[in-house]
C-alpha cells in the first residue's frame, strides 16, 4: 500500500490546509517542507530569498525533500515508514529531481486554481511570497505568467485537482476518494 501522499501545486491553492485535513482523516502524519526549511534556517522564506537568493532556497528545498525520502520516520513497532501527507512549496516540482524523488515514495497530487482566485486568496500576503513580487507586475498577471512557466512541471503530477470552487474540506474528500481509487487500481490482481 502507498503510504505517502505528496501535495504540490501553485501558491495559495490550499496545500497546507488540505494536507492537514487529509492527514487528520486518514490518521496519518503531516509534514510540510517549507516549515522544515524555515525551522532549519531559523528565518522566514522571504528573508532566505532576500539574504541568500533563490538558488540557496532551492538547495534547502531539495535537501528537505531528500531528507524525507532517504530518512523517513519509521514505525517503532514494525520498522516500516510511517504513512504521511507531505505538503511541498509551490516551486518544488519545477526541479525534475525533486519530482522523481517524491514519486519514489508516494502519489504526487497537484492542486490548482484559476489565477483570479489565487490572486484573491493571496491578497496582502503577496509580500511574503517572493516569487510573486518578481517583475513588479500586477499580481494576477504575475500569477498567470508563473503558472504558464510551470505548466510542464505541474503536469508531472499523478493527479490534479482544481480547488477554485471547492472548500478545503471538499478538496480533501475528493483527494482521498482519488487516492483510494488509485490504490484499488494498483492492487487489482491481473486477470
Ligand atoms: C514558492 C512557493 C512557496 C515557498 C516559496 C517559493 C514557489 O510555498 O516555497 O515562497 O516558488 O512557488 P507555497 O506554495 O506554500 O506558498
Amino acid at each position: 500500500m502507498t503510504t505517502k501522499i505528496i501535495l504540490t501545486g501553485f501558491m495559495a491553492t490550499g496545500k497546507s490546509a488540505v494536507g492537514h485535513l487529509v492527514a487528520k482523516q486518514l490518521g496519518w502524519r503531516f509534514a510540510d517542507t517549507d516549515q522544515q526549511i524555515v525551522a532549519r534556517a531559523g528565518k522566514p522564506i522571504a528573508t532566505i530569498f532576500a539574504e541568500h537568493g533563490e538558488p540557496h532556497f532551492r538547495a534547502l528545498e531539495r535537501e528537505a525533500i531528500a531528507m524525507l525520502v532517504e530518512h523517513p520516520r519509521l514505525c517503532p513497532q514494525s520498522g516500516n515508514p510511517l504513512p504521511e501527507v507531505i505538503s511541498t512549496g509551490g516551486g518544488a516540482l519545477v526541479d525534475p529531481e525533486n519530482c522523481a524523488m517524491l514519486k519514489r515514495i508516494g502519489i504526487v497530487m497537484c492542486l490548482t486554481a484559476r489565477p483570479e482566485i489565487i490572486a484573491a486568496r493571496v491578497g496582502r500576503s503577496a509580500t511574503r511570497r517572493p516569487k510573486l513580487l518578481e517583475g513588479n507586475l500586477p499580481l494576477e498577471q504575475r500569477i498567470r505568467d508563473l503558472m504558464t512557466e510551470r505548466a510542464a512541471a505541474y503536469a508531472r503530477a499523478d493527479l490534479t485537482i482544481d480547488t477554485s470552487d471547492l472548500s478545503p474540506a471538499q478538496v480533501a474528500d475528493q483527494l482521498i476518494e482519488a487516492f483510494v481509487a488509485m490504490e484499488q487500481l494498483r492492487c487489482r490482481p491481473s486477470a
